[in-house]
């Protein structure tokens, strides 16, 4: 790749954070991209590689925060989004590519036989459970504390700057894993909620998979009272052709899907059983209000679908061994380490200075130390990043 520096393009002496920070409060638009003093930009990315502006070359273990499956710039999506582009990026008319996408996911999740497309797995959410709220007539939701689900309002954490108090009136935030509190929140509640949001492995709450007792118990007691049981795999959903949902062998009622299934474009997905996604029908007089201008364009469509036909379970088996391998040799040089497969998460006693050090190291994790592996990494992808690991040194475990 060949080196750049978009700085120079600042008035003389100004650096380009000095630049952003006039029209971008702090500097850019995602505050979970957010490291003390400020991140660095990125110029571009080729396979498991990215350069920043200043032409510092990285590899990129945090993959836009799990999204690339296939890294950056992979040639089958950027074949299949260039064609699509050349052919119109969106239209006020539906097309067949989100049919194919929405066969594709169905293939892949049994259960969910019916699907609709959104633009971020904030929005995917927020729909399954606002069709789990006009199935069953209720309006309550229950969630367990310290998962992410995205930024809509009911699913932030309670308190959060800006969010209303009343946004979160029907919500119910549980410790996570306590069955005995679980089952009596049930028994006082029945008869309000409409649905349970449950990540299997959730990525805020330490990338632990969640006991497959506690998971069962939750699976069997919604069932048994009518409630319905959302399943949030916008991270997860790369760990297995069915995601991690497929390997617990639990049976969800909708499922809420985003990154990975975009090809690196801005996805969301909402799939179901048919008896909850009915709901969306535009044909029932009572039907669930769901839009978007760009929900299901077909570049995003295109996009996913390449990605998602070149991440069979061969590919999946050979990133999660690496995964594997990784999280065994960092654990060998004394790291904390967690997550499952090709998600792992390191700990580290002063997070910001791990970031900074493994950048000039030359990685780049996220800033909790969620990383995660793309199908361009190999055995000696996985040694390189060791290596950096071991040039950063104990201090920062
Ligand atoms: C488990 C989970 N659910 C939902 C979301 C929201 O997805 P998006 O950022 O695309 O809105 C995220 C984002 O990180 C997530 O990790």
């Amino acid at each position: 790749m060949e080196q750049t520096s978009i700085a120079a393009e600042a008035p003389k002496g100004q650096t380009l954070y000095e630049r952003a920070l006039r029209s971008l409060p702090g500097g850019n638009s995602r505050s979970t991209l957010f490291v003390a003093p400020h991140p660095p930009y990125a110029a571009r990315g080729d396979g498991c590689e990215i350069v920043d502006v200043d032409g510092h070359r990285v590899i990129d273990l945090q993959n836009n925060y799990t999204a690339l499956i296939h890294g950056h710039a992979f040639g089958p999506v950027v074949q299949a989004a260039a064609a699509a582009l050349a052919e119109g990026s969106a239209f006020g008319l539906p097309t067949s590519s989100e049919i194919e996408l929405a066969e594709c996911l169905a293939g892949r999740v049994g259960w969910a036989e019916q699907w609709r497309f959104a633009n971020s797995g904030t929005e995917a959410v927020m729909m399954a459970v606002r069709a789990a709220r006009a199935a069953t007539g209720r309006d309550g939701l229950l969630r367990f504390a310290n998962c992410y689900h995205g930024s809509w309002d009911a699913v932030v954490r309670r308190g959060s700057h800006g969010v209303p108090a009343a946004a979160q009136r029907d919500v119910l935030t549980m410790a996570l894993g306590d069955g005995e509190a679980f089952v009596a929140a049930l028994d006082e509640h029945e008869e309000r909620l409409a649905a349970v949001l449950l990540d299997l492995m959730p990525n805020r709450a330490g990338l632990q998979p969640l006991p497959a007792s506690f998971v069962e118990l939750v699976r069997e007691q919604t069932a048994r009272r009518g409630i319905a049981l959302v399943i949030d795999e916008v991270i997860t959903f790369r760990l297995a052709p069915g995601g991690l949902q497929s390997l617990y062998g639990v049976e969800g009622d909708l499922i809420a899907l985003g990154k990975m299934i975009g090809g690196g474009f801005p996805v969301g997905a909402v799939g179901g059983r048919a008896a909850f996604m009915d709901v969306f029908d535009p044909r029932r007089p009572d039907a669930v209000a769901h839009g978007g201008t760009f929900s299901a364009n077909p570049v995003t469509m295109r996009a996913g679908l390449a990605a998602l036909q070149a991440f069979q379970l061969a590919d999946i088996q050979r990133i999660n061994a690496l995964g594997d391998r990784l999280r065994e040799g960092l654990r060998e040089r004394g790291w904390s380490v967690t997550g499952q497969g090709s998600l792992l998460q390191i700990g580290s006693q002063d997070p910001t200075a791990l970031w900074w050090r493994l950048y000039e190291a030359g990685v780049l994790i996220a800033g909790n130390g969620l990383v995660c592996i793309s199908t361009p990494m190999d055995e000696q992808v996985i040694e390189r990043v060791l290596g950096a690991f071991e040039r950063v040194g104990a201090a920062v475990r």
